[in-house]
């Protein structure tokens, strides 16, 4: 039986590294990241969700905070795409906009993943320095987007830097070459592939690159509820956790009940009684507002850095 278990292992083993090993090779120079899996990866996620030792689908955002109007719009726009793949109905294109930091690659991520798509991750700054390459480039890989079984997000991440208006004199030749190739690529409405573009910098964008849009999402540095959450969750991530420290989330098992005494006492030199402690939850959640309200204008990169610092 050990036997027979090796050579299985080892059969699984080799199916992996080649599935591997097709991904890297055919995967296009202009793709920074995807999520593509093979056939095998694809059952070992399957069979994972079906022990319930992978989050179930919809918890893909439990990790982003949004303010309510904007995580309204991001969740009406992902349940579209996800009925119009189900019914192979057109894709919708969508740009979204805002400061640096705010969330926008995160939710590009966790929207594919929740509409069943594959996402393909590219960077227009990586578009002009391949000159005349790039226009071959594109089409490679549109190739690959119209290989996928599942359909693609295709997220290309400061968008002004490749899709500029051709009104623009100071424009190259091949980029403006690249900027025609895009827009041959996205002409007609796909079921294969959705376009999101993210921008700092909307305006400057080609005009026929915003007419192929059908939706515009704007990404606002965090108000302050957004920011508790952000606090919240960054403590919880890289503070309480590996301190083994009780969570402060509300609701979590781990936060000690109001009635409970704290465990708590110091005695101070010369204080006749030990100091009680204000209960944790009182405490935390407190402290917890309050360096939300100081950090008004920072962005959720920014909270979630500033939480990694205090790390070591
Ligand atoms: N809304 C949010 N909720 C939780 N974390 C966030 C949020 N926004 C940003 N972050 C944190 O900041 C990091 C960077 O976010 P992201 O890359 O999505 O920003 P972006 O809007 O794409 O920025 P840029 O315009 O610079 O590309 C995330 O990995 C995450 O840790
Ligand atoms: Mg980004």
């Amino acid at each position: 039986v050990a036997c027979l278990g090796g050579i299985y292992l080892v059969r699984e083993m080799a199916i992996l590294l080649r599935e591997q090993l097709n991904k890297r090779l055919g995967r296009p120079s202009l793709v920074r990241m995807t999520n593509r899996r093979g056939g095998m990866q694809e059952f070992g996620i399957a069979i994972l969700r079906l022990l319930r030792l992978r989050p179930p689908r919809g918890a893909e955002f439990n990790d982003v905070v949004l303010h309510p109007k904007l995580k309204q719009q991001v969740m009406r726009l992902a349940d579209a795409t996800s009925s119009a793949k189900r019914r192979r109905m057109p894709l919708q294109h969508a740009m979204f906009y805002g400061p640096p930091g705010t969330g926008k690659t995160m939710v590009a991520q966790r929207f594919a993943e929740y509409s069943g798509l594959e996402y393909a991750i590219m960077s227009g700054g990586d578009v002009a320095p391949l000159e005349e390459q790039a226009v071959t480039e594109l089409h490679k890989l549109f190739r690959w987007v119209h290989r996928s079984k599942r359909g693609v997000l295709l997220f290309i991440d400061e968008a002004d830097a490749f899709l500029a208006s051709r009104k623009n004199s100071g424009m190259s030749e091949s980029l403006r070459n690249a900027l025609t190739t895009m827009l041959y690529h996205t002409g007609t409405p796909s079921s294969q592939f959705m376009l999101v573009i993210a921008t700092n910098r909307p305006h400057d964008l080609d005009s026929a690159i915003l007419d192929r849009l059908d939706e515009s999402v704007e990404f606002g540095l965090p108000d302050i509820d957004a920011r508790k959450g952000m606090v919240q969750l960054y403590y919880d991530k890289y503070i309480a956790k590996p301190l083994k420290l009780p969570a402060v989330s509300s609701g979590s098992p781990m936060l000690r009940k109001p009635d409970q005494p704290n465990g708590l006492r110091r005695r101070l030199p010369g204080s006749p009684k030990p100091l009680q402690i204000p209960r944790e939850e009182e405490v935390d959640e407190a402290a917890m507002a309050i360096v939300a309200s100081r950090i008004n204008g920072f962005s959720g990169r920014e909270i979630s850095k500033l939480f990694t610092s205090l790390q070591t």
